[in-house]
């Protein structure tokens, strides 16, 4: 977490954009369709946000009306995001938990692979950008045994019916410094996600030369971000 304190501390937030993703309002659309196939409920849904960073998604799917979970470790982010928003956030000591006044939003202040998600969980959907990308190889299978609890019901190896949108990008790693975000290959994606998920593949957007991202990850060849669409695998597939 040390790196992540001093990125913030100093400022250098390079993956920070000032506007709510465009990918995230193309495509939250398929996550409503679920909704359409479970009319009972009517219940606010969950929505997941790991490694929120300063985010202004989280504003954005609260004024959808969802209610919003969130981890962050570096406090100094969760202040920033809370300012900047005017969220009114209070931390709670016990639970390491900020809350809204409402309660619609909650941002857990710690590690996320030691964050106790059984306290929440599951969450009804999930919205992973900047996330998975941000974490180094040898620590992506901790990542995926998080997200798995942040679907699973709780005291059970049972998921609940979520839908995970994710944003990677992917590119030639023996070409780029190991700068930025980090490569998720179609490999990577089946071993992180195949055993547990339906893995659909939204889009794929070839970045084009000069772009933000290509100039974080210093690669000067072909790079793409892609939007895929998680699902749970029922125990028959
Ligand atoms: C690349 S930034 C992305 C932030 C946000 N998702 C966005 O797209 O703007 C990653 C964020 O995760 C936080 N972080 C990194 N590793 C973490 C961990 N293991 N647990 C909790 N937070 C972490 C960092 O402090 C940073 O704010």
């Amino acid at each position: 977490m040390e790196k992540w304190e001093t990125r913030w501390n100093e400022n250098k937030l390079r993956w920070h954009k000032d506007a709510i993703d465009p990918l995230l309002i193309k495509h939250l659309g398929k996550l409503h369709e679920k909704d359409k196939d479970d009319p009972i409920s009517t219940s606010p849904k969950k929505f997941f946000v790991p490694l929120c960073g300063k985010t202004l998604d989280i504003a954005y799917i609260l004024s959808l009306g969802y209610h919003v979970f969130a981890v962050e470790g570096v406090r100094k982010a969760v202040d920033t995001l809370n300012t900047e928003n005017n969220f009114g956030l209070e931390f709670h000591e016990q639970d390491s938990i900020f809350k809204t006044l409402d309660g619609k939003l909650q941002i857990y202040l710690g590690d996320l692979f030691t964050c106790p998600f059984e306290k929440w969980a599951p969450f009804d959907y999930v919205w992973d950008k900047g996330s998975l990308t941000a974490i180094d190889e040898e620590s992506r299978q901790k990542y995926k045994i998080s997200m798995q609890k942040s679907v699973q019901i709780p005291g059970s190896n049972d998921y609940h019916n979520f839908k995970y949108l994710l944003r990677t990008v992917i590119y030639d790693k023996s070409k780029s410094e190991g700068m930025g975000p980090k490569c998720v290959s179609e490999t990577d994606m089946n071993d992180l996600y195949g055993d547990w998920t339906n893995i659909t593949l939204l889009e794929s957007v070839k970045l084009p030369e000069g772009h933000i991202l290509r100039r974080n990850i210093n690669i000067g060849s072909v790079c793409h971000e892609n939007i895929y669409l998680l699902s749970p695998k029922s125990i028959n597939e």
